[in-house]
């Protein structure tokens, strides 16, 4: 993998309009409910969290999430552990999880059990990419951004060897033979 300037994939004005139609949609479905519980999970949908929140116009509040995958092969192995806990309590709360990126699914999936057993009023999500060719998990997207090829991303909250999260866009890193 080369340091240059990643090609675009989705474009800083695509995000933003899709950003808008996605609040658009949580503001609607959330009307009246109380106050939603927004949980990012870290590190990479910190920036996609922070510009969904401040499209919000329902009252919301945000936590957050740490996981992180098991095993040499990384979330290939289907194995997830939890590094750090939200901290409010879920029981009857509206909940929706943000995720940057569903790529076997298994973290989301994972994340999903955690949280419904907590009995909170209802468990949503809200996926930036969905790399169609690699779930191996199927689990509901309440709220989807973009599906995007087997690629490997960086840009708005993702990484690679954590370079890359705050670049405006999503691009994709070019490998050292292109
Ligand atoms: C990414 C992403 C998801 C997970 C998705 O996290 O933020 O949490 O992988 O993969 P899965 O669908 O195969 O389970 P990553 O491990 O890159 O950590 P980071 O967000 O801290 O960069």
């Amino acid at each position: 993998m080369t340091d240059s300037k990643p090609n675009t994939l989705v474009s800083e004005e695509e995000i933003h309009k899709r950003v808008d139609e996605i609040s658009r949609q949580i503001n609607s479905d959330f009307e009246g409910k109380g106050t939603l519980v927004l949980v990012g999970v870290l590190k990479g949908a910190f920036i996609f969290l922070a510009d969904l929140s401040r499209k919000l116009t329902i009252p919301h509040s945000i936590e957050f999430i740490a996981v992180s995958s098991y095993g040499t092969q990384g979330a290939d192995s289907g194995a997830v552990r939890l590094l750090m806990d939200v901290r409010e309590d879920l029981v009857g709360r509206h909940v929706l999880v943000v995720e940057d990126i569903l790529d076997t699914g298994h973290t989301l999936d994972y994340l999903t059990t955690l949280l419904k057993a907590r009995n909170p009023a209802s468990l949503s999500t809200c996926v930036l990419v969905r790399k169609t060719d690699r779930v191996q998990v199927n689990v509901h997207i309440d709220y989807l951004g973009f599906d995007i090829p087997d690629v490997w991303v960086v840009g708005y909250g993702l990484d690679f060897a954590e370079k890359h999260r705050t670049l405006p866009y999503i691009g994709v890193v070019k490998s050292d033979s292109d």
